[in-house]
């Protein structure tokens, strides 16, 4: 998603949800059988020394608040361990008492998951867990940590990288279902960057999971992090920073929707069918905007041939699109930065702003949204029913109230590190796909609005409905909260539920971690 740090509403937070909110969250209402074990989760907790925040806590309101504040649920307690024992301890407490248990790292699930995606959890928030060791060509990451710092500390130890994805106060360990970046193409997804994982298992045991000890669990967080464990760590492979990062955005504006559906026609082709080189990232952002949507073509080029080879790479695209002879793009950068400038830049902030102040230091933001996503493969372009359909909903002027985009992204194509993992190497199960579609609508004031689901609901149905019948699936990072247990699991994992399933009567039979979209060990 946007990561939105250039919207003025970035304090919305408790401010604004408070007013909202407060008397519905203080006023937790649970049933005799609940307060009973609730009562008993919290004197384990604290007989633990583990220092639970409950309803009664004067913090306990802002604690619990996500993300996304359409989303707001009441956990029954939440912790914040300063170590792995902690966190094995906290599970302990909630398995012994019925009380099913989550993983908070970053907070960002899009279905507020990690603070139960319903109410009555026990939320295990890793915020303390932030060490960070480099070794070699390796670095170790307690799963507090958020994209943005790691970013930052990386480059300055000795100018290294990783792939993440491109907000900084995304957490590291949400961001296992897949963990998509610029540089993505390039070194492959988040997930395939960690050879080792400490975890703490439903029994709370604490175990080490990589290709040859504890394997299938290994396989299954790798994809599918939140039913089976709670990761207290990683290993992760860095990078060289590249010399280079050749990035542009240019803005076009399509009069109509019968030329917007050709450039999208466009766009799709190109990434399907040219030789496209593993250091070109390319998005269309899509974002509405009067009295037409904005089509905005953004990439970045890692090769140390620079803007030379951004030239010689995308030219034919800006040809093709420059051919339909209907808009003269604005361009909003066209600039060889240097590694960082890029990661802040598509952080969406000023490539010129100190990056200690932009990834280190950056602000997180709460407001209500409501997200869905769409995978498409080569050998399924969208028809041209399907782009025009498209074009014509979003043209048709927004019928809710509520500000929306559509993210094109490219995640394969020739020569895509994500694309060269084997289809089972690991539970993400969206390795063939070409093109990713994140579809999101926001509200600047609460709440976000009823219709503003089936509008957004209604832009991916405008791509999908005139191709009954064509290969589709979900991101699992984008995840959709409107989706069942059934369905999520068809969406995400079309050919990797069984195998899941199976995982699951191994490591997590009671199914301690739950959710509404989790695993269940049947
Ligand atoms: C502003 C924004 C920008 C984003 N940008 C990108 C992007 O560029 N690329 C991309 O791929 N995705 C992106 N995402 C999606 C993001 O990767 C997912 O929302 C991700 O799940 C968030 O991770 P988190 O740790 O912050 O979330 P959390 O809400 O903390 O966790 C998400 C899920 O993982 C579980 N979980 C958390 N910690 C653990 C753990 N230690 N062990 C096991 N399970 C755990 C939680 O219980 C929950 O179910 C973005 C999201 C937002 C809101
Ligand atoms: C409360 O829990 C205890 C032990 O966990 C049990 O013996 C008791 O019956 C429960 N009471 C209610 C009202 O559920
Ligand atoms: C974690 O450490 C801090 C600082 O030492 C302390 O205040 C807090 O109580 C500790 N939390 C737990 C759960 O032990
Ligand atoms: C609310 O919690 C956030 C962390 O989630 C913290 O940064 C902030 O200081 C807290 N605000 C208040 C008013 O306690
Ligand atoms: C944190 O990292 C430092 C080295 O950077 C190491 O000495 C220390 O033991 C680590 N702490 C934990 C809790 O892993
Ligand atoms: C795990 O093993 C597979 C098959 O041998 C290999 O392709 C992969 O790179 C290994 N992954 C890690 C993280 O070591
Ligand atoms: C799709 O539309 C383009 C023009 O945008 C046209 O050239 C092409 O032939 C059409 N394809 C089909 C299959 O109709
Ligand atoms: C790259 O392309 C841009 C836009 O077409 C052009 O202005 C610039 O001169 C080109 N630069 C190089 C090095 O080819
Ligand atoms: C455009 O909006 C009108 C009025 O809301 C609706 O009847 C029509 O079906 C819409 N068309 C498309 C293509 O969405």
């Amino acid at each position: 998603m946007f990561c939105l740090s250039f919207f003025s509403f970035v304090a919305l937070g408790i401010a604004g949800a408070a007013s909202v909110v407060s008397d519905d969250v203080l006023g937790v209402d649970l049933s005799l059988r609940e307060r009973n074990s609730t009562t008993s989760l919290i004197d384990c907790l604290t007989r633990a020394g583990l220092n639970p925040v409950t309803p009664s806590n004067p913090t306990y309101q802002n604690d619990s608040l996500p993300v996304n504040l359409r989303l707001i649920y009441k956990p029954a307690a939440l912790v914040y361990p300063n170590t792995t024992d902690d966190v094995s301890a906290s599970v302990k407490c909630g398995a012994v008492n019925d009380v099913k248990v989550n993983a908070r790292s970053g907070g960002h699930s899009y279905a507020s998951f990690s603070t139960g995606g319903e109410d009555g959890h026990l939320v295990i928030s890793l915020d303390n867990l932030n060490n960070i060791t480099l070794s070699g060509d390796y670095v170790t990451i307690g799963t507090g940590n958020k994209l943005g710092p790691l970013y930052y500390f990386l480059w300055e130890n000795g100018q290294r990288a990783a792939a993440f994805g491109t907000c900084p106060q995304v957490g590291v360990a949400g961001h296992l279902h897949g963990g998509f970046g610029y540089h993505g193409r390039k070194w492959g997804l988040f997930l395939d960057q960690v050879v080792e994982m400490e975890v703490v298992k439903a029994d709370g045991s604490i175990v080490i999971a990589n290709n040859h000890t504890n394997a299938d669990l290994f396989w299954a967080l790798r994809g599918a992090p939140p039913s089976f464990g709670i990761i207290t760590r990683f290993t992760v492979l860095t990078h060289p920073a590249p010399t280079h990062a050749a990035t542009f955005a240019f803005t076009y504006t399509w009069s109509t929707p019968e030329v917007a559906s050709s450039a999208f026609q466009i766009f799709q082709h190109f990434a399907a069918e040219t030789d496209l080189p593993s250091d070109l990232a390319l998005q269309v952002r899509y974002t509405e905007a009067t009295p037409v949507p904005t089509f905005s073509l953004n990439g970045a080029y890692y090769g140390n041939d620079g803007i030379t080879g951004l030239n010689r790479t995308v030219q034919p695209l800006w040809d093709a699109l420059g051919a339909l002879n209907d808009s003269v793009p604005t361009a909003t950068i066209f600039e060889d930065l240097n590694w960082i400038q890029n990661v802040v830049y598509e952080a969406d902030s000023d490539p010129t702003i100190d990056p200690k102040v932009a990834l280190q230091e950056a602000q997180g933001f709460q407001i209500p949204f409501y997200s869905n996503s769409l995978f498409y493969p080569a050998d399924n372009l969208l028809t041209n029913a399907s782009t025009l359909s498209f074009t014509r909903y979003t043209y048709n002027g927004t019928s809710a109230d509520v500000n929306w985009y559509v993210l094109w992204d490219v995640f394969g194509g020739k020569n895509s590190a994500i694309a060269a993992v084997p289809q089972d190497a690991t539970a993400y199960n969206a390795r063939d796909m070409l093109m990713n579609l994140q579809i999101l609508g926001y509200s600047t004031t609460l709440p976000y609005p009823d219709d503003g689901i089936p509008f957004i609901t209604g832009i991916l149905k405008s791509v999908t409905d005139p191709m009954p019948g064509g290969r589709f699936m979900g991101y699992p990072n984008y995840v959709d909260s409107q989706l069942s247990r059934e369905e999520a699991h068809a969406w995400y994992y079309p050919t990797h539920t069984a195998k899941l399933q199976r995982i699951m009567r191994e490591v997590n039979p009671k199914a301690v971690f739950d959710y509404p979209q989790g695993f269940l060990p049947t």
